[in-house]
Protein backbone atom coordinates (compact mmCIF):
# COMPACT_ATOMS: atom_id res chain seq x y z
CA UNK A 1 0.00 0.00 0.00
CA UNK A 2 1.46 3.27 -0.91
CA UNK A 3 0.97 6.18 1.74
CA UNK A 4 -1.67 8.95 0.35
CA UNK A 5 0.88 11.60 -0.97
CA UNK A 6 -0.34 13.58 -3.83
CA UNK A 7 -2.92 16.32 -3.93
CA UNK A 8 -1.31 19.81 -3.13
CA UNK A 9 -3.19 21.07 -0.74
CA UNK A 10 -5.39 24.06 -0.87
CA UNK A 11 -4.59 27.04 1.68
CA UNK A 12 -8.45 26.96 2.85
CA UNK A 13 -7.85 23.84 3.90
CA UNK A 14 -4.81 24.33 5.73
CA UNK A 15 -6.52 26.92 7.38
CA UNK A 16 -9.54 24.98 8.44
CA UNK A 17 -7.01 22.42 10.26
CA UNK A 18 -5.17 25.59 11.68
CA UNK A 19 -8.49 26.68 13.19
CA UNK A 20 -9.84 23.75 14.74
CA UNK A 21 -10.73 23.93 17.75
CA UNK A 22 -10.05 20.18 18.05
CA UNK A 23 -7.08 19.63 16.29
CA UNK A 24 -5.02 18.51 18.90
CA UNK A 25 -6.78 14.91 19.52
CA UNK A 26 -5.27 13.41 16.51
CA UNK A 27 -2.07 13.41 18.84
CA UNK A 28 -3.82 10.71 20.78
CA UNK A 29 -4.52 8.27 18.06
CA UNK A 30 -1.90 5.93 16.21
CA UNK A 31 -3.06 6.24 12.42
CA UNK A 32 -0.34 4.67 10.32
CA UNK A 33 2.06 7.49 8.67
CA UNK A 34 0.46 8.81 5.57
CA UNK A 35 -2.62 6.78 5.65
CA UNK A 36 -6.43 8.21 5.38
CA UNK A 37 -8.55 6.61 7.39
CA UNK A 38 -11.74 6.61 6.50
CA UNK A 39 -13.06 3.29 8.27
CA UNK A 40 -13.53 4.24 11.68
CA UNK A 41 -17.31 3.57 10.69
CA UNK A 42 -16.25 -0.03 10.41
CA UNK A 43 -12.98 0.00 13.40
CA UNK A 44 -11.50 2.78 14.55
CA UNK A 45 -7.32 3.32 14.96
CA UNK A 46 -5.54 2.75 18.43
CA UNK A 47 -5.84 5.65 20.71
CA UNK A 48 -2.34 6.15 22.07
CA UNK A 49 -2.97 5.39 25.68
CA UNK A 50 -3.60 1.82 24.68
CA UNK A 51 -0.01 0.53 25.27
CA UNK A 52 0.43 1.69 28.44
CA UNK A 53 -3.10 0.38 29.54
CA UNK A 54 -2.75 -3.37 28.09
CA UNK A 55 0.29 -3.24 29.62
CA UNK A 56 -0.49 -2.26 32.86
CA UNK A 57 -3.45 -4.69 32.74
CA UNK A 58 -1.61 -7.91 31.81
CA UNK A 59 1.72 -6.96 33.70
CA UNK A 60 0.69 -5.83 37.04
CA UNK A 61 -3.10 -6.20 37.05
CA UNK A 62 -3.56 -9.89 35.94
CA UNK A 63 0.19 -11.19 36.17
CA UNK A 64 0.89 -9.83 39.41
CA UNK A 65 -2.27 -9.12 40.74
CA UNK A 66 -4.23 -12.10 39.94
CA UNK A 67 -7.33 -13.12 41.46
CA UNK A 68 -6.82 -9.94 43.58
CA UNK A 69 -7.28 -7.50 40.59
CA UNK A 70 -11.08 -8.15 40.39
CA UNK A 71 -11.32 -5.86 43.94
CA UNK A 72 -7.82 -3.75 44.05
CA UNK A 73 -8.04 -3.35 40.39
CA UNK A 74 -12.03 -2.72 40.12
CA UNK A 75 -12.06 -5.60 37.42
CA UNK A 76 -15.61 -6.72 39.28
CA UNK A 77 -17.04 -2.96 38.12
CA UNK A 78 -15.93 -2.42 35.16
CA UNK A 79 -18.54 -3.23 33.50
CA UNK A 80 -20.32 0.03 35.25
CA UNK A 81 -17.81 2.42 36.18
CA UNK A 82 -17.34 2.07 32.14
CA UNK A 83 -20.56 1.83 31.26
CA UNK A 84 -20.98 5.47 33.03
CA UNK A 85 -18.41 6.90 31.39
CA UNK A 86 -19.32 5.67 27.82
CA UNK A 87 -23.15 7.06 28.81
CA UNK A 88 -21.90 10.91 29.51
CA UNK A 89 -21.16 10.39 25.66
CA UNK A 90 -24.88 9.57 24.52
CA UNK A 91 -26.14 11.66 26.94
CA UNK A 92 -27.34 8.96 29.33
CA UNK A 93 -27.24 9.85 33.15
CA UNK A 94 -25.32 7.35 35.48
CA UNK A 95 -26.85 3.79 36.25
CA UNK A 96 -28.19 3.30 32.99
CA UNK A 97 -25.67 1.95 31.37
CA UNK A 98 -22.96 -1.44 31.21
CA UNK A 99 -20.74 -2.64 28.51
CA UNK A 100 -20.71 -6.26 28.05
CA UNK A 101 -21.31 -8.24 25.48
CA UNK A 102 -21.25 -8.49 21.66
CA UNK A 103 -24.20 -6.33 19.90
CA UNK A 104 -26.31 -8.84 18.39
CA UNK A 105 -26.01 -10.70 22.27
CA UNK A 106 -27.80 -7.62 23.40
CA UNK A 107 -30.04 -6.62 20.90
CA UNK A 108 -31.10 -10.29 22.26
CA UNK A 109 -31.71 -8.91 25.42
CA UNK A 110 -32.92 -5.46 24.82
CA UNK A 111 -35.80 -7.33 22.33
CA UNK A 112 -36.56 -9.85 25.07
CA UNK A 113 -36.81 -6.55 27.56
CA UNK A 114 -38.97 -4.59 25.45
CA UNK A 115 -41.44 -7.50 25.30
CA UNK A 116 -41.41 -7.80 29.16
CA UNK A 117 -42.20 -4.56 29.56
CA UNK A 118 -45.33 -4.99 26.61
CA UNK A 119 -47.20 -8.05 27.31
CA UNK A 120 -49.69 -9.16 25.25
CA UNK A 121 -48.50 -6.74 22.47
CA UNK A 122 -47.73 -8.83 19.45
CA UNK A 123 -45.46 -6.96 16.83
CA UNK A 124 -42.06 -5.90 16.91
CA UNK A 125 -40.86 -3.18 14.01
CA UNK A 126 -37.54 -2.88 12.80
CA UNK A 127 -36.20 -1.59 9.11
CA UNK A 128 -35.45 -4.13 6.33
CA UNK A 129 -32.31 -2.41 5.59
CA UNK A 130 -31.38 -2.96 9.45
CA UNK A 131 -27.58 -4.01 9.88
CA UNK A 132 -28.67 -7.90 9.37
CA UNK A 133 -27.43 -9.18 12.65
CA UNK A 134 -30.35 -6.95 14.38
CA UNK A 135 -33.38 -8.63 12.01
CA UNK A 136 -31.62 -12.24 12.96
CA UNK A 137 -31.93 -11.81 16.65
CA UNK A 138 -35.39 -10.28 16.16
CA UNK A 139 -36.34 -13.16 14.16
CA UNK A 140 -34.75 -15.57 16.86
CA UNK A 141 -36.71 -13.56 19.09
CA UNK A 142 -39.91 -14.19 17.49
CA UNK A 143 -39.37 -17.40 16.96
CA UNK A 144 -39.68 -17.85 20.71
CA UNK A 145 -42.81 -15.84 21.19
CA UNK A 146 -45.50 -17.79 19.24
CA UNK A 147 -48.31 -14.75 18.57
CA UNK A 148 -45.75 -12.02 17.92
CA UNK A 149 -44.36 -11.06 14.57
CA UNK A 150 -41.87 -9.03 13.09
CA UNK A 151 -43.16 -6.22 10.73
CA UNK A 152 -40.50 -4.93 8.58
CA UNK A 153 -40.02 -0.86 7.05
CA UNK A 154 -39.64 -1.39 3.23
CA UNK A 155 -41.69 -4.60 3.47
CA UNK A 156 -44.57 -4.86 5.45
CA UNK A 157 -45.20 -0.70 4.56
CA UNK A 158 -42.18 2.07 3.05
CA UNK A 159 -42.12 3.74 6.51
CA UNK A 160 -41.65 2.16 9.88
CA UNK A 161 -43.72 4.91 11.72
CA UNK A 162 -47.02 3.37 9.75
CA UNK A 163 -46.41 -0.07 11.25
CA UNK A 164 -46.25 1.32 14.73
CA UNK A 165 -49.84 1.10 16.36
CA UNK A 166 -51.43 -0.65 19.61
CA UNK A 167 -50.31 -4.14 18.68
CA UNK A 168 -46.57 -3.16 18.72
CA UNK A 169 -44.28 -4.19 21.55
CA UNK A 170 -41.33 -2.72 20.62
CA UNK A 171 -39.37 -0.92 17.74
CA UNK A 172 -35.81 -1.36 17.12
CA UNK A 173 -34.49 1.23 15.24
CA UNK A 174 -30.70 2.08 13.50
CA UNK A 175 -30.19 5.49 14.63
CA UNK A 176 -28.12 5.97 12.00
CA UNK A 177 -28.12 3.26 8.70
CA UNK A 178 -24.98 1.57 8.38
CA UNK A 179 -25.41 1.44 4.55
CA UNK A 180 -26.95 5.07 3.62
CA UNK A 181 -25.33 7.27 7.06
CA UNK A 182 -28.95 8.36 7.03
CA UNK A 183 -29.78 9.57 10.39
CA UNK A 184 -32.93 9.07 12.27
CA UNK A 185 -34.84 12.15 14.84
CA UNK A 186 -34.53 10.07 17.64
CA UNK A 187 -36.83 12.59 20.23
CA UNK A 188 -39.48 12.69 16.94
CA UNK A 189 -39.13 8.72 16.80
CA UNK A 190 -39.55 8.28 20.37
CA UNK A 191 -43.05 10.56 20.47
CA UNK A 192 -44.22 8.45 17.67
CA UNK A 193 -43.35 5.17 19.51
CA UNK A 194 -44.91 6.23 23.03
CA UNK A 195 -48.24 7.82 21.57
CA UNK A 196 -48.87 3.78 20.67
CA UNK A 197 -47.84 2.66 24.07
CA UNK A 198 -44.25 0.66 22.71
CA UNK A 199 -40.87 0.38 23.39
CA UNK A 200 -38.09 2.14 21.80
CA UNK A 201 -34.65 0.20 21.10
CA UNK A 202 -32.43 2.23 19.37
CA UNK A 203 -28.76 0.74 17.51
CA UNK A 204 -26.23 3.77 18.26
CA UNK A 205 -23.65 1.39 15.88
CA UNK A 206 -23.08 4.42 14.43
CA UNK A 207 -23.74 6.98 15.91
CA UNK A 208 -22.28 6.57 19.56
CA UNK A 209 -18.79 8.72 19.81
CA UNK A 210 -19.88 10.52 16.24
CA UNK A 211 -23.56 12.49 16.67
CA UNK A 212 -24.53 14.18 19.95
CA UNK A 213 -26.91 11.59 20.61
CA UNK A 214 -29.18 12.47 23.61
CA UNK A 215 -30.60 9.07 25.18
CA UNK A 216 -32.17 10.57 28.52
CA UNK A 217 -33.31 13.93 26.73
CA UNK A 218 -34.72 11.99 23.68
CA UNK A 219 -36.76 9.58 26.10
CA UNK A 220 -35.31 6.68 24.85
CA UNK A 221 -35.96 2.95 26.84
CA UNK A 222 -33.02 0.98 25.24
CA UNK A 223 -30.67 1.18 23.63
CA UNK A 224 -27.20 -1.00 22.26
CA UNK A 225 -23.89 -0.18 20.74
CA UNK A 226 -20.79 -1.47 19.77
CA UNK A 227 -17.23 0.66 21.24
CA UNK A 228 -15.32 -0.61 18.30
CA UNK A 229 -16.24 1.75 15.51
CA UNK A 230 -16.52 5.52 16.56
CA UNK A 231 -15.52 4.53 20.12
CA UNK A 232 -12.07 3.12 19.50
CA UNK A 233 -11.93 0.58 21.63
CA UNK A 234 -10.20 -2.07 19.80
CA UNK A 235 -11.23 -4.99 17.16
CA UNK A 236 -14.18 -7.02 18.41
CA UNK A 237 -14.35 -5.10 22.10
CA UNK A 238 -17.41 -5.31 24.40
CA UNK A 239 -20.83 -3.57 23.24
CA UNK A 240 -22.79 -1.44 25.83
CA UNK A 241 -26.70 -1.80 26.92
CA UNK A 242 -28.75 1.04 28.23
CA UNK A 243 -31.92 0.52 30.00
CA UNK A 244 -34.01 4.02 30.82
CA UNK A 245 -33.67 4.04 34.81
CA UNK A 246 -37.71 4.31 34.54
CA UNK A 247 -37.89 0.67 33.10
CA UNK A 248 -35.33 -1.02 35.72
CA UNK A 249 -37.76 -2.56 37.77
CA UNK A 250 -40.18 -4.06 36.09
CA UNK A 251 -38.13 -5.25 32.51
CA UNK A 252 -36.57 -8.74 32.49
CA UNK A 253 -34.01 -10.14 30.58
CA UNK A 254 -33.90 -13.90 29.34
CA UNK A 255 -30.09 -14.54 29.66
CA UNK A 256 -29.97 -14.78 33.31
CA UNK A 257 -26.41 -15.24 34.76
CA UNK A 258 -24.63 -14.67 37.96
CA UNK A 259 -23.13 -11.60 37.01
CA UNK A 260 -26.95 -10.09 36.86
CA UNK A 261 -27.72 -11.48 40.19
CA UNK A 262 -28.65 -9.48 42.98
CA UNK A 263 -25.98 -11.34 45.54
CA UNK A 264 -23.39 -12.73 42.61
CA UNK A 265 -21.37 -13.80 46.34
CA UNK A 266 -23.90 -15.25 48.01
CA UNK A 267 -23.80 -18.17 45.48
CA UNK A 268 -27.89 -18.51 45.96
CA UNK A 269 -29.62 -21.33 44.43
CA UNK A 270 -32.53 -18.65 43.34
CA UNK A 271 -32.30 -16.09 40.20
CA UNK A 272 -32.61 -12.52 42.08
CA UNK A 273 -32.58 -10.39 39.63
CA UNK A 274 -30.14 -7.12 40.47
CA UNK A 275 -32.37 -4.43 41.15
CA UNK A 276 -30.26 -1.37 38.77
CA UNK A 277 -28.41 -2.31 35.13
CA UNK A 278 -26.36 -4.77 36.42
CA UNK A 279 -29.56 -7.31 35.43
CA UNK A 280 -29.03 -6.83 31.70
CA UNK A 281 -25.59 -8.56 32.19
CA UNK A 282 -25.09 -12.54 32.57
CA UNK A 283 -21.71 -14.20 33.15
CA UNK A 284 -17.72 -13.16 33.44
CA UNK A 285 -16.83 -10.64 31.00
CA UNK A 286 -13.36 -10.04 29.11
CA UNK A 287 -11.60 -8.11 31.11
CA UNK A 288 -8.61 -7.25 29.10
CA UNK A 289 -10.80 -6.06 26.45
CA UNK A 290 -12.73 -4.18 28.79
CA UNK A 291 -9.67 -1.98 29.87
CA UNK A 292 -9.21 -1.03 26.62
CA UNK A 293 -12.66 0.66 26.99
CA UNK A 294 -11.01 3.23 29.43
CA UNK A 295 -8.14 4.45 26.49
CA UNK A 296 -10.72 4.47 23.59
CA UNK A 297 -13.60 6.74 25.99
CA UNK A 298 -10.03 9.14 27.67
CA UNK A 299 -9.27 10.17 24.32
CA UNK A 300 -12.63 11.79 23.66
CA UNK A 301 -14.75 12.16 26.62
CA UNK A 302 -13.16 16.06 27.55
CA UNK A 303 -14.60 17.66 24.73
CA UNK A 304 -17.63 18.31 23.82
CA UNK A 305 -19.80 15.60 21.77
CA UNK A 306 -21.39 19.03 19.91
CA UNK A 307 -18.02 20.03 18.63
CA UNK A 308 -17.23 16.46 17.36
CA UNK A 309 -20.67 16.82 15.94
CA UNK A 310 -20.19 19.83 14.34
CA UNK A 311 -16.63 19.07 12.79
CA UNK A 312 -17.57 15.26 12.08
CA UNK A 313 -20.65 17.49 9.64
CA UNK A 314 -17.99 19.97 8.06
CA UNK A 315 -16.06 17.05 7.08
CA UNK A 316 -18.63 15.19 5.54
CA UNK A 317 -20.56 18.42 3.85
CA UNK A 318 -16.46 19.05 2.53
CA UNK A 319 -16.13 15.32 1.10
CA UNK A 320 -19.54 15.74 -1.01
CA UNK A 321 -19.03 18.95 -2.28
CA UNK A 322 -15.79 17.46 -3.35
CA UNK A 323 -16.75 14.56 -5.01
CA UNK A 324 -20.61 15.81 -6.43
CA UNK A 325 -18.79 16.29 -9.92
CA UNK A 326 -17.26 13.44 -10.48
CA UNK A 327 -20.05 11.46 -9.11
CA UNK A 328 -22.77 13.05 -11.36
CA UNK A 329 -20.13 12.61 -14.35
CA UNK A 330 -20.18 8.68 -13.65
CA UNK A 331 -23.60 8.63 -13.05
CA UNK A 332 -23.12 7.85 -9.23
CA UNK A 333 -25.66 8.40 -6.43
CA UNK A 334 -24.95 9.89 -3.18
CA UNK A 335 -26.57 7.99 -1.04
CA UNK A 336 -26.27 9.80 1.98
CA UNK A 337 -28.64 13.15 2.60
CA UNK A 338 -27.35 16.24 2.34
CA UNK A 339 -29.28 17.71 4.96
CA UNK A 340 -27.10 17.91 7.76
CA UNK A 341 -29.66 17.23 10.33
CA UNK A 342 -30.45 13.74 8.78
CA UNK A 343 -26.79 12.33 8.42
CA UNK A 344 -24.42 10.89 10.81
CA UNK A 345 -20.61 10.73 10.20
CA UNK A 346 -20.39 8.85 6.83
CA UNK A 347 -20.63 9.78 2.85
CA UNK A 348 -21.80 6.43 0.97
CA UNK A 349 -22.30 6.42 -2.65
CA UNK A 350 -24.25 3.91 -4.56
CA UNK A 351 -22.15 2.15 -7.02
CA UNK A 352 -22.05 -1.87 -8.15
CA UNK A 353 -18.29 -1.71 -9.22
CA UNK A 354 -17.36 -0.07 -5.68
CA UNK A 355 -15.35 -2.68 -4.66
CA UNK A 356 -12.67 -2.35 -7.37
CA UNK A 357 -13.09 1.07 -6.53
CA UNK A 358 -12.09 0.68 -2.82
CA UNK A 359 -8.96 -1.34 -3.00
CA UNK A 360 -7.89 0.91 -5.71
CA UNK A 361 -8.28 3.47 -2.95
CA UNK A 362 -6.37 1.19 -0.67
CA UNK A 363 -3.46 0.79 -2.70
CA UNK A 364 -3.23 4.78 -2.71
CA UNK A 365 -3.47 4.67 1.22
CA UNK A 366 -7.12 5.99 1.51
CA UNK A 367 -9.02 3.45 3.30
CA UNK A 368 -12.91 3.17 3.20
CA UNK A 369 -15.13 0.08 2.75
CA UNK A 370 -17.75 -1.74 0.69
CA UNK A 371 -20.97 -3.20 1.36
CA UNK A 372 -22.23 -5.52 -0.72
CA UNK A 373 -24.58 -5.55 -3.09
CA UNK A 374 -23.24 -1.75 -4.30
CA UNK A 375 -22.22 0.34 -1.38
CA UNK A 376 -19.00 2.50 -1.33
CA UNK A 377 -18.60 3.98 2.37
CA UNK A 378 -16.31 6.45 3.65
CA UNK A 379 -16.32 7.10 7.14
CA UNK A 380 -15.23 10.54 8.99
CA UNK A 381 -13.93 10.90 12.67
CA UNK A 382 -13.97 14.48 13.60
CA UNK A 383 -10.91 12.92 16.78
CA UNK A 384 -8.36 11.59 14.68
CA UNK A 385 -8.61 13.28 11.33
CA UNK A 386 -8.60 16.98 9.52
CA UNK A 387 -9.93 18.46 6.44
CA UNK A 388 -6.36 17.93 4.64
CA UNK A 389 -7.24 14.04 5.02
CA UNK A 390 -11.00 15.15 3.97
CA UNK A 391 -9.40 16.67 1.00
CA UNK A 392 -7.06 14.17 -0.39
CA UNK A 393 -9.49 11.11 -0.32
CA UNK A 394 -11.92 13.58 -2.25
CA UNK A 395 -9.21 14.50 -4.76
CA UNK A 396 -8.09 10.24 -4.75
CA UNK A 397 -11.64 9.15 -5.24
CA UNK A 398 -12.00 11.37 -8.30
CA UNK A 399 -8.70 10.58 -10.01
CA UNK A 400 -9.50 6.85 -9.32
CA UNK A 401 -12.72 7.44 -11.14
CA UNK A 402 -12.01 10.05 -13.74
CA UNK A 403 -8.90 7.72 -15.03
CA UNK A 404 -10.46 4.20 -14.50
CA UNK A 405 -7.89 2.57 -12.90
CA UNK A 406 -10.16 0.85 -10.51
CA UNK A 407 -10.88 -1.13 -13.69
CA UNK A 408 -8.02 -3.05 -13.55
CA UNK A 409 -8.25 -6.71 -12.72
CA UNK A 410 -6.11 -6.81 -9.94
CA UNK A 411 -8.55 -4.72 -7.77
CA UNK A 412 -11.66 -7.01 -8.51
CA UNK A 413 -10.00 -10.22 -6.43
CA UNK A 414 -12.59 -10.39 -3.18
CA UNK A 415 -11.39 -10.86 0.47
CA UNK A 416 -13.47 -12.27 2.88
CA UNK A 417 -14.22 -9.41 5.14
CA UNK A 418 -14.94 -6.62 2.56
C1 LIG B 1 -25.70 -1.28 13.06
C2 LIG B 1 -24.98 -2.52 13.54
N1 LIG B 1 -25.60 -3.34 14.41
C3 LIG B 1 -24.99 -4.47 14.85
C4 LIG B 1 -23.71 -4.81 14.43
C5 LIG B 1 -23.06 -6.12 14.81
O1 LIG B 1 -22.64 -6.22 16.04
P1 LIG B 1 -21.74 -7.38 16.67
O2 LIG B 1 -21.04 -8.10 15.55
O3 LIG B 1 -20.78 -6.63 17.51
O4 LIG B 1 -22.63 -8.28 17.41
C6 LIG B 1 -23.02 -3.95 13.57
C7 LIG B 1 -21.65 -4.28 13.14
O5 LIG B 1 -21.02 -3.66 12.34
C8 LIG B 1 -23.68 -2.78 13.11
O6 LIG B 1 -23.07 -1.96 12.24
Amino acid sequence: MTKAHGADIPAEIRNRDAMDPLGHLKARFHVPDGLVYLAGNSLGPAPLAIFDEMETAVRSEWAEGLIRSWNDAGWFSLVETLGDRLGRLIGAAAGQTVICDSVSINVYKALQAGLSLRPGRTTIVAEAGSFPTDLYVAEGVVAGHPGVRLLLEGVDADRLEDLIDEKTAVVLVNHVDYKTGALRDMAALNRIIHAAGAIAVWDLCHSAGVVDVQLDAAGADLAIGCTYKYLNCGPGSPAFIYAASRHLDMLSQPLAGWWGHAAPFAFERGYRADGGIRKLLSGTQPILSLRAIGAGLAAIEDVAMADLRAKSLAMTGLFMELVEQSCRTHGLELMTPRDPRLRGSQVSIAFADGYPVIQALIERGIVGDFRAPDTVRFGFSPSYMGFEEVYRAAMAFNEVMNSGSWRDERFARRSIVT
